[in-house]
């Protein structure tokens, strides 16, 4: 049975207090679902997020790191510095990391090797641009994702891996792709990971979709066999309706 997870991605948004005010709200809600929920606030409030939920169930994840142990690389932050104040999973490979940040299927499998060392559960975010899924080469763009920064991994690190599909296209857009667009391309990453992997680890990894979910569509995306949650971004800044997905399950 694969895990369910609703994952609330903060982006750049929420100083200290709007943070503190979020995570008051967040714990007055009520989960009726048994998804595992997280949340990705920003670096500089993830430490007092997680002294906020200590004694909650919501796992508070970073939105990236570096894939170097320390050293000269002004403006950022390793692993086990994430490790050290509790966070134990990062989100990689979004595509604004992608798109604005020029990361690269290389250097982001250097931060998936980097993320395994330390013990981190990894959200490995992909997906296609608007141009690939017009010219039908979506499929094409995500195994060459998928494949460049994953499939160096032994069988065994996909424990410690989440899948995030994210079409660049629905990201923000209000336009999320139908649930059968999920659908065709969940079942597509999981023939891939059974090409390669066989089916005990293309069975048991999570794969969330990501793009424009919200309360009033949640459900039928995650109806979806091959859909085991999402990653949640504008939504996600909402108390209710963060909750409003986490129980679509
Ligand atoms: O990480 C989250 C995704 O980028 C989705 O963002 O829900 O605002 O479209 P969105």
């Amino acid at each position: 049975m694969r895990k369910h997870i609703v994952a609330g991605n903060w982006k750049m948004n929420n100083d200290l207090a709007q943070t503190q005010a979020l995570i008051s709200d967040l714990k007055k809600q009520k989960q009726t679902s048994s998804a595992e929920v997280m949340i990705a606030p920003a670096f500089t409030n993830l430490w007092s997020a997680f002294e906020s939920l200590r004694q909650n169930s919501i796992e508070v994840v970073a939105q990236n790191m570096h894939f170097a142990a320390n050293g000269a690389y002004t403006g950022e932050v390793s692993a086990a510095m994430l490790k050290s104040i509790g966070v134990s999973t990062v989100i990689l490979g979004h595509s604004e990391r992608r798109a604005y940040f020029n990361e690269t299927d290389e250097l982001l499998a250097k931060k998936v090797d980097a993320a395994l060392a330390n013990d981190m559960r990894v959200i490995f975010c992909f997906g296609e641009e608007l141009a690939d899924r017009k010219s039908g080469a979506q499929e094409q763009v995500v195994e060459s994702q998928i494949k460049n920064a994953l499939f160096h991994l032994d069988a065994s690190a996909f424990e410690q891996i989440v899948l995030a599909y994210e079409p660049v296209w629905a990201i923000g857009t209000g336009e999320t792709a139908s649930p059968e667009q999920a659908q065709d391309m969940h079942a597509f990453i999981r023939k891939t990971l059974n090409d390669t992997y066989g089916s005990a680890v293309a069975d048991e990894v999570s794969i969330l979709y990501g793009g424009s979910v919200k309360p009033d569509n949640a459900k039928e995306i995650f109806s979806k066999p091959d859909v085991d949650g999402g990653l949640i971004g504008g939504a996600s800044l909402k108390a209710e309706d963060f909750f409003a997905i986490v129980n679509a399950f």
